[in-house]
């Protein structure tokens, strides 16, 4: 009896370590895929990111507005200084104004142009403040801001583009009250896509890549 009572402990406890060990190994393997799955998120949007030009009109959820400028307003900044500005345009009327001013100084023929670039529903004007004391140092946290923004948002299935000239600068502040004091650096659309537009081709890492020293 005294035997069967100590297997039985010994049975119960190989039992215990063993499925101990297995929900441990169990819980590292999710772990394991856990950073798997984030950084193939991370990877994946960096990749698919492309510059999308011709958007549907499906809304942008407030949710998804509100994750893609937290992760826009996460970039480093020169001292932390967090210099910059978004400027979240929704309304059609705004949009319709830009989209006027654009083809009145651009010329009629480029009507299709700009109705198919500002037919997404949502788009944010990224701006610098010039008045602080490395404002050179503060448009690159500003553009920094402006690829933290276009990733997160490719992460949830939008396009976006990096317009700096298109819509000209003076477009922009002149329809959206803009002080002089702050840089716009771009505005960018935040739509689904009409389509994804194919990879461009892209120089190789052997084009770009150097080591140790410049040769
Ligand atoms: C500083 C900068 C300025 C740009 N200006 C414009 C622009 O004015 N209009 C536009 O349609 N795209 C603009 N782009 C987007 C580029 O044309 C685009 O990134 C490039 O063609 C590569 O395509 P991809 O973004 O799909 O990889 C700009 C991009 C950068 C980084």
């Amino acid at each position: 009896m005294k035997t069967n009572r100590r297997a039985f402990f010994q049975k119960g406890a190989i039992l215990g370590v063993g499925l101990t060990l297995g929900s441990l190994g169990l819980f590292a393997k999710n772990k394991e895929n856990l950073a798997q799955n984030a950084s193939d998120d991370i990877f994946d949007a960096i990749k698919n990111r492309r510059s999308v030009r011709k958007f549907k009109s499906t809304p942008v959820p407030k949710e998804h507005l509100i994750k893609i400028l937290e992760a826009a307003n996460c970039a480093p900044s020169p001292s932390n200084r967090q210099a910059w500005k978004f400027l979240v345009i929704q309304e059609r009327e705004t949009l319709d104004q830009i989209k006027e001013e654009c083809i009145k100084r651009s010329g009629e023929r480029n009507r299709q142009y700009f109705t198919d670039y500002l037919s997404a529903p949502v788009y944010v004007v990224v701006l610098a403040d010039t008045k602080t004391r490395n404002p050179a140092n503060d448009v690159i946290g500003g553009a920094l801001a402006a690829e933290n923004l276009m990733l997160a948002a490719r992460a949830l299935g939008y396009g976006t583009v990096y317009c700096a000239n298109s819509i000209p600068e003076e477009v922009s502040k002149q329809v959206l009250n803009i002080p002089d004091d702050y840089k716009r650096l771009c505005i960018t659309p935040i739509g689904v896509p009409a389509e994804w537009p194919k990879t461009p081709k892209k120089k190789s890492l052997e084009e770009v890549v150097l080591h140790e020293k410049f040769k």
